[in-house]
């Protein structure tokens, strides 16, 4: 199971449960990721950070204080995790939003963590000099498998909406999500290739609307 923690202000933190073990991601706040390990009885293994921003990484060093034995993993390269078969990670390198961004996919579960790289709807910030990066990361998650759920980084889901007005284009699939709890966390890559317009294969497209978005 995939337990969502929210913290701070918009951020969502995730912790992978795997029999009494468990696996954290992006803890950007220590306490409420501690409180939800007692509760479940779950001992950490590894924190998964999708890049080292603050609100993605400042319970690192709390959590590693009570669970010394917990390794931080941060590959900004594509590599391979395996813990067990259910909890394979595949960490796909994908810069623009910093150049140590990364994601982890794990194709047992069907899931992906996308942290600032894809938001729904929208993608994370970049340095101009960085759109192509971001482009091409983004190019790179359309290869999953379509069915895979994005769990991403922040709930930015109305800014995301807000953003499809200025462009006149279609947002009745991203409107229909805000009916849940945590909306952003309803999407999968087909629905991110279908409606988000940073996932367009047109550089030029995605050049104009990222200077748009600002
Ligand atoms: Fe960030």
């Amino acid at each position: 199971m995939i337990h969502v923690v929210k913290i701070l202000e918009t951020n969502y933190s995730y912790i992978i449960e795997d029999g009494f073990k468990a696996m954290i991601v992006d803890p950007g706040d220590a306490d409420p990721l501690l409180n939800r390990l007692e509760i479940l009885r779950l001992i950490p293994e590894c924190i998964l950070l999708t890049h080292n921003h603050s609100d993605h990484s400042n319970g690192v060093d709390e959590i590693k204080r009570k669970f010394p034995k917990v390794k931080v993993i941060n590959n900004s390269r594509d590599s391979l995790l395996a813990f067990n078969s259910d909890n394979t990670v595949t960490i796909i390198h994908t810069p623009g939003h910093t150049q140590d961004s990364c994601c982890f996919y794990m194709p047992k579960r069907g899931v992906i963590f996308t942290g600032d790289t894809l938001f729904t709807g929208l993608c994370g910030k970049t340095d101009k000099k960085y759109y192509f990066e971001m482009f091409n990361s983004l190019q790179k998650l359309q290869e999953l498998p379509l069915y895979t759920k994005v769990l991403p980084g922040h709930e930015y889901l109305s800014n995301s909406i807000e953003f499809l007005k200025t462009l006149n284009r279609e947002s009745g699939f991203y409107n229909s999500l805000l009916k849940f709890d945590y909306p952003s966390l309803n999407t999968t890559i087909a629905d991110e290739i279908n409606n988000n317009p940073f996932m367009s294969s047109d550089i030029n497209y995605f050049t104009k609307i990222r200077d748009l978005k600002g």
